[in-house]
């Protein structure tokens, strides 16, 4: 989406991404939808700038709350640019941070003291003593005390000029959970179950994520002048809508905002996915009908009614707001003929095309009849998981493939894993100081130590061997295997770096080598910091770099769904079937990957083994597919054309 405005002047509605919609009747906050976050973290942080410039002028402090979490990095990532290349001074800047752990200490690198400075505070010129972070460590009997003072504190500062927030699952900000009342104060509050599962792979473990917090309150939140609220990737969607379009609740905190008249909600392409303008445009106002946009309403339409498409009536387009596509096309007749015969030609069991068949409707090229294929996998399994049924059609259809996992997926390997195979290797009689180092290590580890390079070492190696039992089971030959092991991941610990060029050369040198027709990649463009999101990354750069070369001209990108999320049918432009035989060897496939297996390091709020996840996802697909009134398959993987 263009956006062509600034969050400014809030008051005033002047949002207008792509041009074609306009804030509806629907929405209670107003918010803005930018391509992605990093774009809008620029606009976020600029505002930040100004607000302190206007405030330096007039010789007063600037008061700023600030939040922690995922959201706001690139924000802070911004004002320390601009601290740093354009002389922004933060020395008149007050800032409150809006919650903390409880109990924790400030040197434990999970703490939000750690965090602000990790990511600001040691970056910039801000007054040490002009720095206020609940503190995790006061005695449990001052804490109501100390929460008077911190409000006491932010009112004798001249109360919050500026507030940043970031939004949980649970609709919470700050740490305001469900049931928080609209004049809540600093207090200390128990943690959500949800919010808990979701810091849990920071914390290696939902048993190691504290029980408690201190938050500031909704009314501390409320009572600032201005307040912005970021948004950022899928996972926050349905709590979006439902914090601005829904009714005011204390189930839903953030809900309380639409009672403040100076918010703005700053949102990604993905969280703003299921805002009624977003999702269903044609429903909140009238409608420029892209292709996509007609592939989309159709699809809605059909599963909204229960109706395969070639059924959908003209009544039934023009009571659900789609009677301008209607007028354009004469008739509910044409229009379904037109797009279940689009739908249709996104199916196909030839993912590497159709040897000597008429391509003209198909989704992929019938030349050259043996492609080179990569497929990039993030960590060693995503292969298996997210495209096993078609990376095993790809091989046996004679096609050159190729595996490239990204990163070594080390940290994803328990500590009991790895004794089990460190002992088991000097129970053969191995005798070799660095196993004796490794056994020590790990029976000596603690929490948020991180593991000395010998254990990551055996973790990433365990993890290698599985993929090549996955790889071979599936009949690759061991040198079409790339293990890329990208430095970017090996900070030993959840938190990655960036990418950089080195990360990129790798990968460019493979594309470079292996001249590919097609490249799979894993499309989480909904992740905000996560792996995923990196490697995709450093694919996109790579190719940008590598796009001049006559080779990439005959290349296409086919971007597949990570573990945790599918395409939605209007996006799929591949759907590859699979025969209940084809499911079962998937199954199998992903059964190599033990370490992955049953108690899983990072298995999120999501409680279903991987395998079960994939089988579910792909079932899924196949029944909307089926629904819609197109064949009736087992299963279905799922793929999106990525045009560079
Ligand atoms: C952090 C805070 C929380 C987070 C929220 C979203 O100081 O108060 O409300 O903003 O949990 O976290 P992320 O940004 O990690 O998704």
């Amino acid at each position: 989406m263009n956006t062509q405005f600034t969050i400014a002047n809030p008051q005033r509605i002047v949002h207008q991404p792509a041009g074609q919609f306009e804030e509806t009747r629907f929405e209670k906050i107003h918010n803005v939808i930018f391509n992605n976050s990093k774009e809008a973290s620029v606009i976020v942080a600029q505002e930040i700038a100004n607000l302190i410039l206007t405030k330096q002028q007039e010789n007063k402090p600037c008061v700023l709350g600030l939040a922690t979490g995922s959201s706001p990095i690139k924000v802070y990532e911004e004002l320390v640019r601009m601290h740093k290349e354009e002389g922004l001074s933060f020395s008149n800047v007050i800032t409150f941070n809006l919650d903390e752990y409880y109990p924790m200490d400030k040197e434990n690198i999970q703490s939000y003291f750690y965090f602000m400075h990790e990511h600001l505070f040691n970056h910039i010129d801000i007054l040490p003593e002009n720095i206020n972070i609940p503190d995790g460590t006061v005695p449990i009997e001052d804490i109501y005390q100390y929460c008077i003072d911190y409000e006491m504190k932010i009112k004798a500062a001249g109360g919050l000029d500026f507030q940043l927030l970031g939004i949980g699952r649970t609709g919470h900000i700050g740490f305001n959970e469900p049931g928080s009342h609209f004049n809540s104060s600093t207090r200390s509050i128990t943690l959500d179950h949800v919010t808990r599962v979701d810091a849990s792979p920071a914390f290696l473990g939902i048993d190691n994520v504290p029980k408690r917090a201190i938050t500031m309150g909704i009314g501390t939140i409320r009572n600032a002048k201005r307040i912005v609220l970021l948004g950022w990737g899928i996972n926050k969607a349905s709590v979006i809508k439902k914090t601005i379009e829904g009714e005011i609740t204390s189930d839903i905190p953030a809900t309380y905002l639409q009672r403040h008249n100076n918010t703005t909600i700053v949102l990604d392409e993905e969280a703003s996915d299921k805002l009624t303008r977003v999702k269903t445009p044609w429903v909140a106002s009238s409608c420029v009908w892209s292709e996509n946009l007609k592939k989309k309403a159709i699809i809605w339409l059909s599963e909204k009614l229960k109706k395969p498409i070639l059924k959908l009536t003209d009544k039934d387009y023009n009571n659900n707001g789609m009677s301008g596509l209607l007028s354009e096309h004469g008739s509910a007749y044409h229009l379904n003929i037109e797009m279940f015969n689009n739908i249709q030609h996104t199916i196909t069991g030839w993912p590497g095309g159709k040897p000597n068949a008429d391509d003209t409707k198909r989704p992929e090229r019938a030349n050259p009849a043996k492609k080179r294929v990569i497929i990039f996998s993030p960590h060693p399994d995503d292969d298996v998981i997210s495209m096993g049924g078609t990376f095993d059609r790809l091989v046996e259809q004679g096609h050159e493939v190729h595996i490239a996992y990204q990163t070594s997926g080390n940290i994803a390997v328990s500590d009991q894993d790895a004794l089990k195979f460190a002992e088991v290797t000097k129970a053969f009689g191995v005798n070799d100081n660095t196993i004796d180092k490794v056994i020590t290590a790990l029976q000596t580890k603690k929490m948020n130590d991180k593991d000395i390079v010998e254990v990551r070492k055996l973790k990433g190696t365990i993890r290698k061997y599985e993929s090549m039992a996955a790889t071979r089971y599936l009949n690759l030959p061991d040198s079409n295997v790339h293990f890329l092991n990208l430095p970017f991941y090996e900070t030993g610990t959840v938190k990655k770096d960036n990418y950089t060029k080195v990360d990129i050369d790798i990968i460019s040198n493979l594309i470079d080598k292996i001249k590919p027709h097609q490249i799979y990649a894993a499309g989480d463009l909904a992740d905000p910091h996560g792996t995923h999101k990196v490697c995709l990354d450093a694919i996109f750069e790579s190719l940008r770099e590598l796009k001049s070369n006559s080779y990439m001209k005959d290349c296409w990108v086919w971007l597949y769904r990570g573990a945790w999320h599918e395409w939605e049918p209007h996006d799929i432009e591949m759907a590859v079937p699979m025969s209940p035989d084809q499911v079962l060897k998937k199954r199998n496939a992903i059964f190599f990957h033990q370490s992955q297996k049953d108690r899983v390091m990072f298995q999120g709020d999501d409680s279903r083994e991987f395998w079960v996840r994939a089988e579910d996802r792909n079932r899924l697909t196949a029944e909307r597919y089926n629904n819609l009134g197109l064949a009736n398959y087992a299963a279905i993987e799922a793929f999106k054309r990525y045009h560079f």
